[in-house]
This record gives structure tokens, C-alpha cells and sequence, in this order.
């Protein structure tokens, strides 16, 4: 089954890793571009850190363990990227960036740092949560909406495989179904009030 391209066989994995067919549409619905500036926690085995690296300007990744962050840097050197700077801070009490165009979070509760990611965030930049579980996905959705957040979008990514054989062209017995469910989300531009006074 082809899960990821040949340039992933080379990184090392610790943590579970975000794959391929999620990072597509983290890349394709957030918008960003090669001048975007992104915040991500946590690292894990750096997959989505320096995926993100590879297509925009900056990746600021965190985590809380240095046996990650130190797998993910060995990650860093293997695909000798210079633009993503990994550091050790819980995300859920600071995140340091401002005015970024993105904030991924892939963390056992993630909904915990939604606030500092809006903080982070300039207007309309884009958060993403990926979530395992539904459960995940019905408390960081409430959390959005406390936090006023727009356009909140959950997905998820079924890639189905074929088999194409001389005996016959058919869906394969089985497949990656699910990893987690990805909830987008933008940070509103800022109201001002009409009142003058
Ligand atoms: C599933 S892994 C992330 C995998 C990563 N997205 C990848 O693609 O390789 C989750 C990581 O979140 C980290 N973590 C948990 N709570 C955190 C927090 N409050 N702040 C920063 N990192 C945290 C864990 O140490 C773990 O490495």
C-alpha cells in the first residue's frame, strides 16, 4: 500500500506522524504559499514540521519532549532544511509568534491552546486541529465557537486504493481509512464598533 513518497522513507518516525494524504489538505485549505509563516505543535517526528518547511517561508514547530524535538531536528538535517526552527514550550500556556498564516495543532488536547493560536494568528490566518477521535472533535469545536472563530470546517481524508491487475480492476480489500478528523478554522477580522463615543 503506498502511504507516503520515497523522500519520507528516509525519516525517522518516533511519535505517529501526520501522513501525506492529511498534510494535502492542510497545504491546499489553509492557502498558504511560500511566503506564509507557520506555527506547529507539537513536533513529534517533525512530518508536518518540515512538510510545512518544504512549501512556506517559516515553520516555528513546538513540543514539550527533547527526545522528539531532537529526533525531529535529525529529521531537519536529512531533508537540510534551514527555514524551520524547532523549540521546547508548551503551547497550551505561550505560543511567542505573531501575525502567522497558520497554526497546526496536533496535541492530546488540542483545544487547550486555541487561544494562544488566535493570539498568534493575523486576521484570517487558519488553525487547524487534527483529531483522532470525535469526541476530540465535539470539545475543540465548542472551544472555536467560545473563541469566536469563522468558517469552522471538519473533514476527513479517505484515500481509497485500486488494484489493477490483468485479472481484473478493483478497490483493494483494504486501505488506510482513518487517521483523524482535521477541523478548519479562521480568525476573524476585527470589528470596530460604529459607536464614536
Ligand atoms: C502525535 S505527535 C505530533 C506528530 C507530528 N504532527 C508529526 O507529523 O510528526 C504529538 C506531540 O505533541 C507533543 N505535545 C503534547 N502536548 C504538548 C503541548 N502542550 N505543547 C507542545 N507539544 C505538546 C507530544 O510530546 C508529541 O510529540
Amino acid at each position: 500500500m503506498f502511504i507516503y513518497p520515497h523522500a519520507y522513507r528516509k525519516l525517522k518516525r518516533g511519535p505517529q506522524v501526520i501522513l501525506p494524504k492529511d498534510i494535502g489538505i492542510i497545504l491546499a485549505y489553509s492557502g498558504i504559499d511560500k511566503n506564509s509563516v507557520c506555527v506547529d505543535a507539537g513536533t513529534g517526528s517533525g512530518w508536518l514540521a518540515l512538510t510545512l518547511g518544504r512549501f512556506c517561508k517559516h515553520v516555528y514547530s513546538y513540543d514539550i519532549r527533547d527526545d522528539f524535538l531532537a529526533l525531529a531536528e535529525r529529521n531537519r538535517q536529512i531533508w537540510n532544511l534551514d527555514n524551520v526552527t524547532f523549540k521546547n514550550n508548551d503551547v497550551t500556556k505561550k505560543i511567542d509568534e505573531s501575525d502567522v498564516d497558520l497554526v497546526v495543532l496536533d496535541l492530546p488536547s488540542s483545544e487547550k491552546a486555541l487561544k494562544n493560536a488566535k493570539a498568534a494568528l493575523r486576521e484570517n490566518g487558519c488553525v487547524v486541529g487534527y483529531l483522532p477521535h470525535v469526541e476530540q472533535v465535539k470539545k475543540y469545536v465548542e472551544k472555536l465557537d467560545s473563541l469566536r472563530f469563522a468558517d469552522v470546517h471538519t473533514v476527513e481524508v479517505i484515500v481509497r486504493d485500486f488494484l489493477v491487475r490483468k485479472e481484473g480492476t478493483r478497490p483493494t480489500n483494504t486501505g488506510l481509512w482513518h487517521t483523524a478528523y482535521l477541523v478548519f478554522a479562521r480568525k476573524p477580522q476585527q470589528q470596530f464598533s460604529a459607536d464614536k463615543n
